[in-house]
């Protein structure tokens, strides 16, 4: 296939987890319209993400959603160059839904479809809006389902340098969220709650931090905050300036385990450009800190807007736009993977 310059408008379909979101991008950077159908509401009285109920509500939306996209960007289907979809990581049955109208919709419209990989989507809102970031670079993947560190390269698939070994940091604040009866989604929770808490209040173990490598663990910080929560006497033995104090204190232990990782992945690579993506992105003492650590050590942090840190289409459009534009295609046999490393496309097996 001759390869274009991604000079086009491109449709993004994203609908890995609990959100349901359809974007229009043109020319991979430039953001038409961005929609984001988010289910809060769907999943709170659960305190945590029910797979059949994300899959029912996205076939619920996802017509809506992609039709408000391209309305706000005031483009018609006839106007695309082509629909970017998410294929994996993620809940199957949630990516299903998405796979299927972008190929029913692609078809119709005789539009060229490309499959995106989750994360390689969240890196790709980094280069969108932060444009002078160039591979090489540190990528620091920081979601409910993902704590890693890639290298990112000019040409080829980012390789990866270090990965959780058990809980991704995002769901250990979703799971503390709980353990402190805050709510959900747990991460903005949990950093609110902190904000009037002391992070020094509890000495948390900070996962790995001794062992050499670049791998993370969040689950035996996880197992701390229940076992301090229990000592104190529970949820409501604690009041609100108590949980506000193991919030905060969660919070640093969190934040040094990603910040120790990054420095020593940084020096290791010999990299001086660090972006940060994915959900826990939007954390703001994650940002100060490691903006301060940047400025010590003199490396460049790049960290995308909180609505292209948390799942959305726009990044799916502008990475499917890249792989377009290289003349990358998928066929109608593409389907849905809830686990893919980074760089490989088991969806394009059956391409044609
Ligand atoms: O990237 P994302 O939207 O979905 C996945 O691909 O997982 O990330 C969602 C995760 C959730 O675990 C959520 O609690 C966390 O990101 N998150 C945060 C914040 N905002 C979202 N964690 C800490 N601080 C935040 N401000
Ligand atoms: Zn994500």
């Amino acid at each position: 296939m001759a390869s274009q310059a991604p000079s086009a408008l491109v449709l993004g379909i994203e609908s890995s987890c609990d959100e349901m979101a359809a974007a229009v991008v043109r020319e991979g950077r430039e953001i038409c319209s961005s929609v984001v159908s988010s289910q809060v509401e769907v999943h709170s009285p659960y305190g945590g993400v029910v797979p059949e109920l994300a899959s029912r509500d996205h076939a619920r939306v996802v017509s809506q959603v992609a039709e408000q996209a391209l309305d706000e960007a005031g483009v018609k289907l006839s106007d695309l160059a082509g629909i970017a979809v998410t294929a994996g990581p993620g809940l199957v049955g949630s990516l299903l839904v998405g796979l299927s109208f972008a190929k029913a919709l692609a078809y119709r419209a005789e539009l060229p479809l490309v499959a995106v990989h989750h994360l390689a989507g969240h890196l790709a809102a980094a280069e969108l809006s932060e444009p002078t970031l160039i591979a090489p670079y540190m990528g620091l993947v920081v979601s409910g389902g993902h704590t890693a560190l890639y290298r990112v390269e000019e040409e080829g698939p980012p390789r990866l340098l270090g990965e959780t070994r058990d809980d991704a940091v995002g769901e250990a604040f979703d799971k503390v969220a709980k353990l402190l009866g805050l709510g959900f989604p747990g991460g903005p929770a949990v950093s609110a709650a902190a904000q009037s808490g002391n992070p020094t209040a509890v000495d948390f173990p900070r996962p790995m931090s001794r062992k050499a490598g670049l791998d993370f663990s969040f689950s035996g910080l996880k197992t701390a905050v229940a076992l301090e929560v229990q000592r104190r006497g529970g949820q409501e033995a604690l009041g609100e300036s108590g949980i506000a104090d193991v919030a905060a204190s969660f919070e640093a232990a969190a934040v040094d385990s990603l910040v120790v990782r990054s420095r020593r992945a940084l020096k290791s690579e010999n990299l001086d450009r660090l972006a940060v993506v994915g959900g826990v992105a939007a954390n703001r003492v994650l940002r100060e800190r490691l903006e301060d650590e940047g400025r010590k050590l003199q490396f460049e942090v790049i960290f995308p807007p909180p609505s292209l840190c948390t799942d959305n289409a726009v990044m799916i459009a502008a990475a499917g736009s890249r792989a377009l534009a290289r003349g990358e295609r998928d066929g109608w046999s593409v389907s849905a993977f809830s686990r893919v490393p980074v760089g490989e496309t088991p969806w394009r097996g059956g391409a044609e």
